[in-house]
């Protein structure tokens, strides 16, 4: 199967979400690691909750905030939750380490591969335009994409199959297998799945695959299995 286009999801996938975990530890000791992966569930979970609640009317989403905000108010969830004093110096700190995550070693490389072989790159995110962008700018990678898409378009977050499609609304391709999918998460991977892409799921952390639906087309550790996707 031709693959015309190569799609990654940006958080967790290109950009390390736990990376914020080293400042968290800085600034609540012993407490790093439960700070980022609360502060990431939370923040899916607000994701979902918003979109199964949203009546979408004809004026549009009623619910919907943007990914920005949603990440804030998560940190600042996880923060109480963990009974933490939430300074606004803190927040801001840890919003700003958000905003410039630091990127998986080899995903540079695998972006400039896939440019010099010719092949169509974007990121289909739930976040917000202006986080993708300063994300994608910090990581030097604004000269590797062709697109950065941002479900906030649509006001829609993933794994609704409006977000999915934004893909072929913006990249020509014959047909939705002719994407390549990539995602580190495994509810991303599914939602892609299920949507019809042909799908990689980055499984870095060793992690089981989701128990429901139907399995990735593909499955890796790290971003270079891409590589070996699109040779074919
Ligand atoms: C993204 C997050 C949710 O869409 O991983 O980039």
């Amino acid at each position: 199967m031709a693959i015309q286009a190569v799609v990654f999801d940006a958080y967790g996938t290109l950009f390390d979400v736990y990376s914020i975990g080293a400042l968290a530890e800085q600034l609540y000791p012993g407490q790093g690691a439960a700070i980022s992966v609360m502060w990431r569930d939370k923040q899916i979970d607000y994701t979902r909750l918003i979109s199964l609640s949203d009546p979408h009317t004809l004026e549009g989403s009623q619910y919907y905030l943007s990914f920005w905000d949603i990440t804030r108010r998560a940190l600042e969830y996880t923060l109480e939750r963990l009974k933490l004093d939430a300074q606004p110096a803190h927040i801001d700190a840890l919003m700003g380490q958000y905003a410039k995550l630091t990127a998986f070693p080899e995903n540079l490389g695998v972006l400039q591969a896939l440019k010099r072989q010719g092949i169509t790159t974007a990121i289909l995110s739930n976040g917000n335009r202006e986080m993708l962008q300063t994300a994608v700018q910090s990581a030097g990678m604004t000269e590797c994409l062709d697109h950065v898409i941002s479900v906030d378009t649509i006001r829609r977050f993933k794994t609704s199959p409006e977000s999915y499609g934004l893909v072929q609304h913006t990249i020509p391709v014959s047909d939705r297998t002719n994407v390549l999918f990539v995602s580190s998460n495994g509810w991303d991977a599914l939602g892609a799945t299920w949507y019809g892409f042909t799908t990689l799921w980055v499984n870095r952390q060793h992690l089981p695959f989701e128990t429901i639906g139907p399995r990735p087309t593909h499955m890796g550790h790290d971003l270079s299995k891409v590589l070996d996707i699109v040779k074919g």
